[in-house]
Formats: structure tokens, C-alpha cells, sequence
């Protein structure tokens, strides 16, 4: 039986455990393809969902990794052929279905977009699923009327994976980025991906009345919880606040203030089911017209599949920093 290399999470009557694995390759069934994956990346949830520490996956065993870049090898779906480029972020991956940290992908062809132009499996993956959710983010708030006049966009959670691409998104896009990091020593790459102002976490820690000064045009929140409340208290007029992630908490205690009295928007981004036709543009402008100007700076570790496992620990503790890239297909080779 010819079978591939997968990273397989478990949970049962023995608890959590998670390893490399030979599994048989599965044959595409009709409407889907079978992805030789290139490259993966690690985010968040694929920490929580490696170590078991957080509740990500629906169901066991399955393979992890919520995004994958690579090849078609085969395909029971007329919109791909063998050899076309693609990249799969989101949707059932490390959730419902066998995810991206494997040799092979079997998936829905409603899954995959095609490589853009200007992108490769590599470059993909350096944004990944972190780059995605940043450029929905910007797309939300721009189509809410953000401009660059209205003042600068705060990042939190800025030396994250989603946070480092934020602020390299938006400083691309002629606006003026402040970052708000936990990570000091950080400062100068932070200021080399595009911000021009550094706060640390406890910088908006004096904001607890329902309106305060009015400091920044638009917010890209990677943390919640206080931080959050904090935003929309020193959010200007008109501005929007994209609500990605909880790395700081999952409550949000605030105020109506912000949204009756300063038409503040708070703009929910959820990158799993982007539909197709978005997806696809959001890809397009993170080719092009989006594209961090330094691709490569926003990359802090490059892993074999091997190492993969080693990680997970360091992300949840939060001593990683920017995106961590996977390279799966070395170990293809015989
Ligand atoms: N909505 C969506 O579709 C979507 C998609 C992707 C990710 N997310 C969520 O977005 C968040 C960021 O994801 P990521 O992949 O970028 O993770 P990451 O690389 O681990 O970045 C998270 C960053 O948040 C900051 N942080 C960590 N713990 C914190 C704490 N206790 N208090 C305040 N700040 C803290 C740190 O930045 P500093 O040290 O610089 O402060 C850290 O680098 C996660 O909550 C993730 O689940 C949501």
C-alpha cells in the first residue's frame, strides 16, 4: 500500500496525543483534488490544536495544519488539472477534515484558489492563514470608509503572525501604523515591517472612561478582552475596528458611547469561510497592489516537517515572533 507523511492529532479514552504518521493516499472522489503540499505554516490554532490546549478540532483523528500551499497531483474537478499551483487556508482544515501538515491533501476543489501571479507555495505561506486574516481586516474596514486622513491604525498583538502582516498591509497601503507589542526588543524589526510608532501593552491601560482622547483612525485587534474595551474608547470618529483574535481574552466589557456618540464600527473578520469570490480577490491584492514590501522580513523561522512539533509550546507561551514556515515537501523526495 503506498501511504504518506501526515502530522495525525488523536483524542480519546488515553487523552491527546499527536505524531507523524504513514497514512494511506487517498483517490479524489468526485469534485475534489489531491494536493502534493509544498509548504504549510504554523498559526495560532494550529498550536492549540497540536498540543491539545485548546478545543479546535470537531472530531478525531485528524490530520492538523489549517493551511497548505502546493501542486495538484490529481483531480475529479474541471476547474483544476494536474500541476496547477494552489493554495488551501481555512474552510473544514484542522477542523472537520484532514488538514495542510502532510505529504498529500485531499480536498473539495470549493476550497482551493489558484496561485495568483506574482505568489508562489513558498511566499504563500509565509502570509498563510495569518496574512489572509489580515488582508480581510483591511478589506472590511476600507469598504467601511477607513482613509489614511482619519488618523493612524493601531495594531495589537503586533509581533504576531496576523499583527506583523497587519502593519505591513496597511504601511503599504500609505497609512501611518502604530504597533502595540508585548515584545520590546522587538522595536526595531516592528519598525522595519512598516510601523512608525511603538506602544507597549499596557499603553491604553489610563483609557477607562466610555470616551476618551481620540488617538487612532482604525484598529486591527489581535488580543480583546480589555485592550479591546480600551480601542473603542480612544477610537476617532468614523473609524473601524477589526475584531480578529483573543490571544488577551474572549470578553469585551465597553461601552455604547463609542458606536452612538462616534459612529465607531466594530467589524467582526472571520477568515475560515471567506466566500470564494472574496477569497480569491483577497489573494489577487495580496499578489499585487497589497503586497507586504518584504516578504521575507516577516518570516522569523523557516521548519522542516520534522521539526514541526517543537513549536507549538513556544507560540502558546508567546515566544515566537512574526510567521513560521513549513516545508513539507523535502521529505516527499525518496
Ligand atoms: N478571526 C480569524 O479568522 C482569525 C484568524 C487568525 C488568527 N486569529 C486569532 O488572532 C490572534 C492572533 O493569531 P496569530 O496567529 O497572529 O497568533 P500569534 O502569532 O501567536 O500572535 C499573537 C500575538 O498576540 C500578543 N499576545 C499574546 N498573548 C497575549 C496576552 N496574554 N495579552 C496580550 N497580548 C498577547 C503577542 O504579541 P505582542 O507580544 O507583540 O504583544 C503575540 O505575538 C489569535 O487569538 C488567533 O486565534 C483569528
Amino acid at each position: 500500500m503506498e501511504t504518506y507523511t501526515a502530522f495525525r492529532i488523536h483524542q480519546d479514552e488515553a487523552g491527546h496525543r499527536a505524531g507523524f504518521e504513514q497514512l494511506p493516499i487517498p483517490r479524489p472522489g468526485p469534485g475534489e483534488v489531491l494536493v502534493r503540499v509544498a509548504y504549510s505554516s504554523v498559526n495560532y490554532k494550529d498550536a492549540l490544536a497540536g498540543t491539545g490546549r485548546g478545543k479546535i478540532l470537531r472530531t478525531f483523528p485528524l490530520v492538523g495544519g489549517i493551511d497548505a500551499a502546493g501542486t495538484v497531483e490529481a483531480s475529479e474537478d474541471p476547474a483544476f488539472r494536474p500541476g496547477d499551483a494552489v493554495i488551501a487556508t481555512g474552510w473544514g482544515l484542522s477542523f472537520d477534515h484532514d488538514g495542510g501538515y502532510a505529504e498529500l491533501l485531499c480536498v473539495p476543489a470549493s476550497w482551493l484558489v489558484p496561485m495568483p501571479e506574482g505568489l508562489d507555495a513558498r511566499t504563500a505561506m509565509i502570509l498563510g492563514t495569518a496574512g489572509f486574516t489580515a488582508a480581510l481586516a483591511v478589506h472590511r474596514m476600507l469598504t467601511n470608509g477607513q482613509t489614511p486622513a482619519l488618523g493612524p491604525i493601531l495594531v495589537t498583538g503586533a509581533s504576531g503572525g496576523v499583527g506583523c502582516v497587519a502593519i505591513a498591509l496597511f504601511a503599504r497601503l500609505g497609512y501611518e501604523v502604530v504597533a502595540l507589542s508585548g515584545k520590546a526588543a522587538l522595536a526595531d524589526w516592528l519598525h522595519r515591517i512598516g510601523a512608525t510608532r511603538i506602544l507597549g501593552r499596557d499603553a491604553l491601560a489610563d483609557a477607562k472612561r466610555p470616551l476618551e482622547r481620540a488617538r487612532w483612525g482604525g484598529a486591527v485587534d489581535n488580543v480583546g478582552g480589555e485592550l479591546l474595551a480600551q480601542i473603542t474608547r480612544t477610537l476617532a470618529p468614523h473609524g473601524n475596528i477589526a475584531s480578529i483574535g483573543l490571544a488577551g481574552g474572549h470578553q469585551l466589557e465597553t461601552t455604547v458611547m463609542p458606536f452612538i456618540l462616534r459612529g465607531v464600527s466594530l467589524l467582526g473578520c472571520n477568515s475560515v469561510d471567506v466566500p470564494q469570490p472574496l477569497r480569491r480577490t483577497l489573494w489577487e491584492h495580496l499578489a499585487t497592489d497589497w503586497r507586504p514590501a518584504d516578504l521575507d522580513a516577516l518570516l522569523s523561522k523557516t521548519l522542516d516537517f520534522a521539526d514541526l512539533p517543537e513549536v507549538f509550546d513556544d507560540m502558546l507561551a508567546g515566544q515566537t515572533h512574526g510567521r513560521v514556515l513549513v516545508k513539507i515537501a523535502p521529505s516527499t523526495q525518496p
